[in-house]
């Protein structure tokens, strides 16, 4: 695997791969087996594999989180290395932004202040800002990304449409601990106890599920909120039942279709997320 630190270095090794496929796996580091998963859906599909680590200051709205944001790079290579990663861009933050550099996101609606959006200030902008940087440099022709991150899929989506970078998009299924916690690179903050109660995440998520057609959706997530209100260690942020394509509430005839439930919830202090396809 070859390690570059600079968009011009990379750019001159891909300029050998112009007519090639190019899956990219944009992270943050602190890798683990979601991620690798992505690579190998990268390695599977395309001639060449890039993987970014750079933890982008932009989508964080409180500087603690950033702070805390675990760094784990030599394992992170061994792990890239071991899955036959062909790149590692490690740029530095001098090497993406500009100092003091102004964005203008593109317009692509509500979307943008919903869900993870209305509790994380400014954190899309942070995350459209970055990825559309780190396509202009990769140029790759598939783009890579985690459906635990689902809004962020969805939104990085319409961003590729709306500044017309044209590249195919992979979501690539949540990979999960053995009892259904969704893997996380925050889960190792986690204590022991937080740990096993985080468990309950995903629990819901599957009783959801299974009570979608005797319940309306309203009463669906009254339910599961209820139920996260009995865990004293559970504070949650949201559980929200919408569709899949808008992440709008579903209206009309058709509204128990194409549903997906999110949720967000802090256990420990260690913010967690994880979604289910419902129908
Ligand atoms: O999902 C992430 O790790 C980040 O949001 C991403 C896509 C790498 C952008 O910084």
């Amino acid at each position: 695997m070859k390690i570059l630190t600079t968009k011009e270095e990379l750019k001159k090794e891909l300029s050998e791969f112009k007519n090639d496929t190019i899956g990219f796996v944009p992270t943050m580091g602190a890798l683990h087996s979601g991620h690798i998963s992505l690579i190998n859906a990268a390695k599977k599909e395309c001639k060449i594999a890039i993987c970014s680590i750079f933890v982008n200051p932009t989508q964080f709205d409180k500087q603690e989180d950033l702070d805390k944001y675990p760094k784990t790079i030599e394992e992170d290579k061994k792990l890239l290395i071991k899955s036959n990663c062909d790149f590692l861009f490690l740029p530095s933050v001098k090497d993406i932004y500009i100092p003091n550099e102004e964005y203008i996101a593109p317009n692509i609606g509500k979307i943008v202040n919903i869900l993870e959006g209305k509790h994380r200030q400014g954190h899309f902008n942070g995350v459209m800002q970055v990825v559309e940087k780190l396509l202009r440099i990769t140029n790759p022709t598939h783009l890579y990304m985690g459906m635990k991150d689902y809004q962020q899929f969805i939104i990085c989506s319409k961003m590729t449409k709306a500044v017309n970078i044209k590249v195919d998009m992979r979501g690539i299924t949540i990979v999960r601990e053995k009892d259904g916690l969704a893997k996380s690179s925050r889960n190792v903050r986690l204590t022991k106890e937080g740990r096993e109660i985080a468990v309950n995440l995903n629990k819901r998520l599957k009783k959801t599920k299974s009570l979608l057609y005797i319940n309306n959706i309203k009463r669906l997530e009254k339910k599961a909120k209820e139920y996260f209100n009995k865990i004293e260690e559970i504070d949650l942020e949201y559980f929200e039942i919408v569709d899949k394509d808008t992440l709008m509430k579903p209206t009309g005839k058709k509204k128990k279709e194409n549903l997906i439930a999110l949720l967000a919830a802090w256990i420990d202090g260690v913010r967690l997320i994880d979604n289910m396809e419902l129908s």
